[in-house]
């Protein structure tokens, strides 16, 4: 039974109940549930006084008053200041999410050193790194110079109260599991604690004008390990992504209140650190050699800048009863979805087969307009027949099996054209304007028929 005050939360989703159970009702995850005492309170808020006076209320607003927003601190690394939105807003809180090892903490301290550099002052809160060990990393990344105010700490009352002491214009916390209040009973890296932790910081960035850089490692399967609930406190969440056995790493925004979501930051991992990558559009063009049955060079869109990406497909023979379905680099819902149209609607047939979709150089692409791209390759495969050599595609396909047209066709057309290609598998919408030969497919079955048929007229 409950203990007066007591609740417990969801180790896993961050879910508060009010009674303990084998099972989190919210995410079904079994043995998460972990008490906490303090009762349903916000997180970090202090017991409510006793005969504290009636409040005053709140006062109203209108729309119509402009104020200017403070201006963006640009920390001198530019796929990171895009990604943000064209630079930090003072007074955010930015969580910065990966898989251990991705290279968050090499990230971030190049971030606090560009920045600094750049006249800003940053601190580098650490929680998992020894001193010598930042400082070690730094010396290695040429970094040693930047006048970057460093800490090796995790507890929270103490950063807490060094940030109060010194005005900051960005501290990078890494990372957010790792910090625990003395005010609260449960253990460090618990729900309740980093929820705690987080608020609090969240509350100082937003009081002092401070941008906080929270950094938090993911599990397996996604989702921020433990503080889920961390995502809904902060202005931004970005991903940091990567796959093993590739130097590229990708930051993605996945929620920002100060600019676009879709936008990426591209890096390269070298010895020296994290290197910018300005110009990704060629980065991920797979084998540069002839293009074998299988393969689609999808013109892509990440954020505000084109991207060529190679869709490599496999299909064959299944010696299993129930045959094999893997991708990597797009999503698998997707992948079912176009199986099923091309099916259904192109008389294609994949019951007796495996199927493995890749994308190649590790990017993982969540446009809609690679559906086409995706069906192209996969054709292909089943065909065994290429695609012109100097042959894009895009577009998104319907359940119907229509091609439907997709934004900024042209603009994926110029850099395709800008990098040696010269004709496009596209929706028929999509006007050749000059620059590449269009073969345009009203529906996924023309597509299919073209590469069958090898007619690129
Ligand atoms: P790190 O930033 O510690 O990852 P995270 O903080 O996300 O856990 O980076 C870890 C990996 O990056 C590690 O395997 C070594 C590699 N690395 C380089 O390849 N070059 C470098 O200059 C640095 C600093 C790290
Ligand atoms: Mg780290």
């Amino acid at each position: 039974m409950a203990r007066d005050g007591a609740t417990y939360a969801c180790q896993a989703c961050g879910a508060v109940h009010a009674k303990w159970s084998g099972r989190c009702d919210a995410c079904g995850a079994w043995n998460t549930l972990v008490e906490e005492l303090g009762g349903g309170r916000p997180p970090g808020a202090l017991a409510p006084a006793r005969g504290a006076k009636a409040r005053a209320g709140i006062a109203f607003e209108t729309l119509d008053v402009v104020t200017i927003p403070p201006p963006r601190l640009m920390t001198g690394v530019e796929e990171f200041d895009r990604v943000c939105g064209g630079g930090v807003a003072p007074g955010s809180a930015i969580l910065v999410s990966g898989d251990p090892g991705v290279g968050k903490s090499t990230l971030l301290l190049q971030v606090c050193a560009s920045a600094s550099m750049n006249g800003a002052r940053t601190a580098y809160i650490s929680g998992e790194e020894a001193i010598d060990q930042v400082r070690g990393r730094a010396h290695r990344m040429g970094l040693a110079d930047a006048p970057v105010k460093l800490a090796a700490e995790t507890a929270l009352r103490d950063i807490v109260e060094g940030l109060k002491r010194e005005p900051f214009d960005l501290v990078v916390i890494d990372s957010i599991q790792t910090m625990w209040s003395d005010q609260l009973e449960a253990g460090p890296g618990s729900v309740a604690q980093v929820r705690a932790a987080a608020g609090e910081l969240v509350r100082l960035a937003k009081k002092r004008g401070v941008a906080v850089i929270l950094v938090g490692h993911v599990t397996k399967d996604g989702q921020i390990a433990g503080p889920r609930v961390v995502e809904h406190m902060v202005d931004a969440v970005l991903s940091f992504e990567g796959e093993r056995g590739y130097p590229f790493r990708i930051l993605r925004a996945g929620k920002n209140r100060f600019g676009a979501t879709d936008e990426i930051g591209v890096f390269e991992m070298s010895d020296i650190g994290l290197r910018e990558v300005k110009n990704p559009s060629a980065l991920f063009l797979g084998d540069a050699g002839r293009r074998a049955a299988g393969a689609a060079v999808f013109a892509g869109i990440e954020g505000s800048r084109p991207v060529l990406v190679e869709f490599q497909a496999l299909v064959a023979p299944s010696s299993y009863g129930t045959p094999r379905r893997a991708v990597v680099g797009w999503d698998s819902g997707r992948l079912a979805m176009v199986l099923a149209v091309l099916e259904a609607r192109c008389g294609l047939s994949f019951g007796q087969r495996d199927v493995y979709l890749n994308v190649a150089g590790g990017l993982r692409i969540v446009e809609p307009a690679a559906d086409l791209a995706a069906a192209a390759a996969l054709a292909s495969s089943a065909f065994d027949e290429p695609l012109p050599q100097d042959c894009v595609v895009f577009g998104e396909i319907s359940l119907s099996g229509d091609v439907r047209s997709v934004g900024r066709m042209e603009m994926r057309m110029k850099e395709a054209a800008k990098l040696g290609f010269g004709s496009a598998l596209a929706p028929s919408g999509a006007a050749d304007a000059g620059l590449m030969k269009v073969s345009g497919a009203a529906r996924l079955a023309d597509a299919v028929r073209r590469i069958e048929q090898q007619d690129w007229t």
